[in-house]
């Protein structure tokens, strides 16, 4: 066991580790927390760690050179290399300022009552049917509705977006298959196209907003006299979509697998729902949507138990900072009255998440009342995976609710 865990390569990872990654995690932050991978890029799996790369302004996103390598000159690497999350300032600056000004709290408030009303349209759906896939009929759909709603899409489109959005992020995963690569390559382009058209529609009619629609922000808004390209656009759409939507999924089909897995925590939501404001927290911390992040080191770096030169491929394990018995007492247990919980599932720094409000209203309305609305729900058949390291969720949920 020991040998074989030394030689531990997240670049070669198997269904093992997708399936449960936290034996290796914690056998990692014990006694490998700054472990080196075959191509010479290091895991961190400390939370000190881990915070200290995403709180330093020297940490670089920029992956123009990792995705050349990796993808070539494609679709691919050309959504990825643009959208704002792979890239550093000024042009991050930019396109984080605009996206910002379209989540604003007066934004978000018009998205609450939006959300409550979506929620409860598909609960009603869900009393019908019975015995459903919590993640097929309900968990994949309120993402993609307010994502989309945000964002302007006509109903036709919406039903393939969680397709687009995992064929585009599974490309991101440390492994990929030449197939996937395929799939991700025909997704940018499918996906782009419906952007563009929608994109130049706007365009001609500038007066056409929804309510609080983001869309309007990001044509029309400047940042110190610069505007975005019709390629920005495209692809910082393309990622707002699959950031705000594959992890929400996740976000509510890993809770209510947790519930299920755990029924003591289960039974005491249900008796104290106000708990859902602690619970979303532990339930972001002990299964991370997103796990790994991935940073270059543009100065040297001083970590806990060593330093990383300047030019250091980093590898941050969210999942295993969120698990450190440094910073949680008994990590492995789910405890939804847990607090303090300086989870990091949205991690720190430039790069923020500027979703985490939103997701976090979105949980707690849907979980909240899934709980609330169906105190019998429970698991109803095996459930499976979607296979994946860096983005963790279900593929399938089995339940019934009566
Ligand atoms: C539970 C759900 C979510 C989780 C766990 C999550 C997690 C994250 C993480 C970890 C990052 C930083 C990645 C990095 O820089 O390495 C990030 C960035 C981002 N997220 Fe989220 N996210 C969630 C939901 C959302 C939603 C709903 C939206 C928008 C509708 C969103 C929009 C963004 C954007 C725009 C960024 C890029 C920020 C930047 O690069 O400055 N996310 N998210």
């Amino acid at each position: 066991m020991l040998t074989e865990m030394h030689r531990f390569d997240l670049n070669a990872i198997g269904p093992d580790f997708i399936e449960n990654p936290h034996p290796t995690l914690h056998w990692l932050r014990q006694h490998s927390p700054v472990h080196r991978n075959a191509d010479g890029s290091v895991y961190l799996t400390r939370h000190d760690d881990v915070l200290k790369v995403y709180q330093s302004r020297d940490m670089l996103s920029d992956k123009k050179v990792e995705f050349g390598k990796k993808f070539g000159q494609c679709p691919l690497q050309k959504h990825h290399t643009t959208s704002l999350i792979f890239n550093d300032p000024p042009y991050h600056t930019v396109v984080r300022k605009l996206i910002s000004g379209a989540f604003t709290p007066r934004k978000l408030a018009i998205f609450e009552p939006l959300i409550d009303r979506i929620v409860d349209r598909l609960l009603d759906r869900v009393e019908d049917m019975g015995e459903l896939d919590l993640i097929e009929d309900f968990a994949k759909i309120l993402p993609t509705e307010i994502i989309s709603f945000m964002l302007g899409i006509p109903e036709e489109h919406r039903a393939r977006l969680r397709g687009y959005s995992l064929a585009i992020l599974g490309a991101l995963d440390p492994v990929v298959p030449p197939e996937r690569l395929e799939a991700g390559n025909r997704a940018v382009e499918e996906f782009g196209a419906i952007l563009d058209d929608l994109i130049n529609r706007r365009r001609a009619n500038p007066d056409g907003a929804h309510e609080g629609e983001v869309l309007e922000a990001l044509i029309f808004g400047e940042h110190e006299g610069r505007r975005l390209t019709q390629e920005e656009l495209i692809q910082n759409c393309i990622f707002l979509l699959n950031a705000g939507h594959e992890t929400t999924t996740s976000f509510v089909g890993n809770s209510m697998g947790l519930l299920f897995d755990n029924p003591d925590q289960h039974r005491l939501l249900r008796d104290d729902p106000d708990l859902i404001v602690t619970a979303v927290e532990e339930f972001l911390r002990v299964e991370s949507p997103l796990q790994i992040g991935n940073r270059l080191a543009g100065e040297d770096i001083r970590l806990a138990t060593e330093t990383l030169p300047k030019g250091t491929y980093i590898h941050t394990s969210i999942a295993a900072a969120n698990r450190d018995p440094a910073v949680f007492p008994d990590p492995d247990r789910m405890d939804i009255t847990r607090k303090p919980n300086r989870q990091i599932a949205f991690i720190t720094g430039i790069h923020v998440c500027l979703g985490a409000t939103l997701a976090r209203v979105e949980g707690r309305i849907a979980i909240g009342k899934l709980v609330r609305r169906f105190p019998k729900i429970r698991a109803n058949g095996p459930r499976t995976r979607v296979p994946l390291a860096r983005f963790r969720g279900y593929a399938t949920l089995p339940v019934s609710v009566t």
